[in-house]
C-alpha cells in the first residue's frame, strides 16, 4: 500500500426529509448570503426548491437564485454566476441538483473570489487557492462531486470538458435524501449508477500490490450496486434500494477507494471527450468505454481481471485458461449495462468511426498520455474508441 493523507471533512446528512434542515447547515458553515444553483426544472418540480428555500428563510438567511445548469455544465453559465454572486455579495454556494449543478456551483465559488478568468484553473494555469464554501442537496446517486474534490466543466467554444482537483472545493456538507431520487428517469438512474460503478473500476485497476482493504471496499461497492440497481429499475420507489445506491455513489468517489492506491482514469477522459461532442450522459458514455477499455487492457494484469470476475460477478475461475475468466468478467460487465438499459456500443450513442479523428483531438495533442493502469498512447486510445464502435 502507498503512503497517504486522507481528510474528509464533508458533513453527511443522510435519510428521509432531510431537506427541510438545509438552512440549519448553510448557518452552521457561515453563510449568511446564499446563491442557490440548481439544473433544468426537476427540482421546481418536485417541490424541493420551496422546500429548501423555506428552510433558509427559517434561519433567517437571504438568497438569489439561478437555475439553468444543463448535464455536462457549461462555462457560459458559471460566469453569469460569478457576476451574479459579486454583484450581491453572496457568502455561500448551495447546489441543488446532480453533479452537474455541483461541479458549476464549485466552479462559482473558485471564480468569484479570482479577479481573473475562472477558465485559468481549469485550463491548469494556476491552482486553486480559495473558494466560496459550498454545500448541497443531491438529487441523483451519480457522479460523486458530493463529496469529491472535483468539477468537471465544458468550455462551450471549444468543447473542452475538464476538471479541476482541489479541497477548496470539497462540500462542506450534503444532505442525502434518498426519496428525493425517485423521480429520477429510469435511464437517468442507470446512468448514474454505471458512473457510480466506474468510479469504484478507476481505482480497481491498479498496479499498487496488497490493497486489499481498498480492494475488498470496491468489491463490496460493486456487489451493491448489482443487487440495488434492479431493484429500483424495478421498483423506482424503493427507498432502501435508492439508500443504498445513493451512499454506495458517495463512497465511490470520496476517494474512500481510493487511498494507498495508483488509480487510473483513462476511461473517464476517453469518455469526457464524448459527452462534451454529442452531450450525452456521461454514465451512458463510460457504459460503452468501460468494457472497451478492458478488453483492450485485461493481458496486462489477467489476474487482476480474474479476481473482479469471481469475486463480483461469481464467475467459476479456469486455472487452465485464467484469459477465460477474465473475458468472462469482461462480458459480465457489458451484460449488465445493457441489462440496465444502458448503450454499450458508440454507435448507440449515434457516433460512428468518422467521429474518432474528433474526440482523439479533444483528448490532447499527439504526445498526450492517458492512464496509469496501462499507460495509453493515442494510437492505443484510439484502438479503443474502435473497439467501441
Ligand atoms: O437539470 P434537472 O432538471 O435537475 O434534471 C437533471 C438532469 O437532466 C436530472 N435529475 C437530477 N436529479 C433528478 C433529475 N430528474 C428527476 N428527478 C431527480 N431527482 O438528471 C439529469 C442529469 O443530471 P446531472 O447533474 O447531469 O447528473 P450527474 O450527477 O450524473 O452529473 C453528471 C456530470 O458530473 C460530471 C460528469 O462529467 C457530468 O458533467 N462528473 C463529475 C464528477 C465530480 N465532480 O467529482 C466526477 C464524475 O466522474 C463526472 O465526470
Ligand atoms: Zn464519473
Amino acid at each position: 500500500m502507498n503512503d497517504f493523507t486522507y481528510c474528509l471533512p464533508t458533513n453527511f446528512v443522510f435519510g428521509k426529509s432531510k431537506e427541510t434542515e438545509t438552512g440549519a447547515y448553510v448557518k452552521m458553515y457561515g453563510g449568511t448570503k446564499v446563491l442557490i444553483h440548481y439544473g433544468g426544472g426537476s427540482v421546481k418540480r418536485s417541490g424541493l426548491l420551496d422546500r429548501v428555500k423555506a428552510s433558509l428563510e427559517e434561519e433567517g438567511i437571504s438568497y438569489v437564485e439561478l437555475g439553468g445548469v444543463k448535464p455536462n455544465p457549461r462555462d457560459g453559465l458559471v460566469y453569469e454566476g460569478i457576476e451574479l454572486c459579486r454583484k450581491e455579495g453572496v457568502d455561500f454556494i448551495l447546489a441543488v441538483g446532480g453533479g452537474s449543478t455541483i461541479d458549476s456551483s464549485k466552479a462559482i465559488a473558485v471564480g468569484t473570489l479570482y479577479q481573473g478568468d475562472f477558465w485559468d484553473f481549469y485550463a491548469g494555469k494556476l491552482p486553486v487557492s480559495e473558494a466560496l464554501p459550498v454545500g448541497a442537496v443531491l438529487t441523483i446517486a451519480a457522479a460523486g462531486s458530493e463529496s469529491s474534490t472535483s468539477s468537471v466543466i465544458t468550455q462551450e467554444s471549444t468543447l473542452t470538458k475538464t476538471s479541476i482537483k482541489t479541497t477548496k472545493v470539497r462540500p462542506k456538507f450534503a444532505i442525502m435524501n434518498p426519496g428525493l431520487t425517485e423521480t429520477l428517469p429510469p435511464y437517468q438512474t442507470a446512468s448514474g449508477a454505471t458512473d457510480i460503478c466506474a468510479h469504484v473500476l478507476e481505482r480497481y485497476f491498479t498496479n499498487t500490490p496488497e490493497v486489499e482493504v481498498t480492494d475488498r471496499l470496491c468489491e463490496a461497492i460493486l456487489l451493491t450496486m448489482i443487487r440495488e440497481v434492479p431493484r429500483v429499475l424495478e421498483d423506482p420507489h424503493n427507498y432502501e434500494a435508492r439508500a443504498n445506491i445513493m451512499w454506495a455513489g458517495t463512497l465511490a468517489h470520496n476517494d474512500t477507494c481510493g487511498v494507498g492506491r495508483q488509480q487510473d482514469w483513462a476511461t473517464h477522459h476517453l469518455e469526457h471527450t464524448i459527452s462534451a461532442l454529442i452531450d450525452c450522459a456521461h454514465g451512458a458514455g463510460l457504459a460503452v468505454m468501460f468494457p472497451a477499455w478492458m478488453k483492450y487492457n485485461y493481458k496486462h494484469d489477467v489476474a487482476r481481471f480474474v479476481r473482479l470476475a469471481v469475486n463480483v460477478w461469481g464467475c467459476e475461475e479456469n486455472t487452465d485458461d485464467p484469459e477465460e475468466t477474465a473475458l468472462a468478467g469482461i462480458a459480465c460487465w457489458e451484460n449488465f449495462f445493457r441489462s440496465i438499459g444502458m448503450p454499450v456500443r458508440l454507435s448507440e450513442l449515434g457516433v460512428t468511426e468518422a467521429e474518432i479523428p474528433k474526440l482523439l483531438e479533444l483528448l490532447g495533442g499527439d504526445d498526450h498520455l492517458e492512464g496509469n493502469f496501462v499507460v495509453l498512447d493515442k494510437k492505443a486510445c484510439e484502438e479503443i474508441y474502435r473497439l467501441a464502435l
